[in-house]
């Protein structure tokens, strides 16, 4: 099952940032921040009433873009189409809130992140160099979903 996370889930989304982020997780603060704030959300994927993925997200009414910030599941949980299903209700509310236009940026050798935002029909557009840190260069990735506003002026 997937929901939108509140205030009580912030212990299990920071397990899940320690699992799969290590040195690179968000901090309690960022997390707080993702579910308090009206331009932002965090979805938790539960299995029983345990949290074993999240996906975060950031929205901008100006340009009627959706962007994800990050999707993760415990390692024990990975292939069974957790990710995708979180991806997909990421993009349910997208859709609600009227973007259309879906982003993110994912590290060049993150593989099965890159799977998961493939299947689910986002493309490559660009690279953007030293992203991570020297070195560590990140794609950006776009799913299209209509006109949005900033592609109407040449
Ligand atoms: C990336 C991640 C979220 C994928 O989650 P997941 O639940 O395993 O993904 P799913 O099972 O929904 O798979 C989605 C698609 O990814 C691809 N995929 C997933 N696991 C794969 C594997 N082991 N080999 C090849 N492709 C794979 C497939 O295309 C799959 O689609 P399909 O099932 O229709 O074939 C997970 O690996 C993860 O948490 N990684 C660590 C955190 C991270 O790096 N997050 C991304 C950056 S924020």
């Amino acid at each position: 099952m997937v929901r939108l996370a509140d205030e009580d889930d912030i212990a299990g989304l920071l397990e899940i940032e320690e699992k799969c982020f290590g040195k690179e997780k968000f901090s309690p603060e960022t997390i707080r921040a993702f579910i308090e704030r009206d331009d932002a959300f965090i979805l938790a994927a539960l299995e029983g009433d345990v949290i074993v993925g999240s996906a975060m997200a950031l929205m901008s009414d100006l340009v009627k873009q959706g962007k994800v910030a990050s999707v993760a599941v415990l390692k024990d949980f990975r292939g069974k189409g957790v990710g995708s299903a979180l991806l997909g209700e990421c993009e349910k509310i997208f859709e609600s809130q009227g973007l259309k236009k879906y982003s993110l940026e994912v590290d060049t050798m993150n593989e099965l992140a890159i799977a998961l935002y493939s299947s689910r029909g986002y493309e490559i557009k660009g690279m953007l160099r030293d992203f991570y840190g020297f070195g560590r260069n990140a794609y950006y990735m776009e799913k299209k979903v209509g006109p949005s506003p900033m592609d109407v002026r040449g």
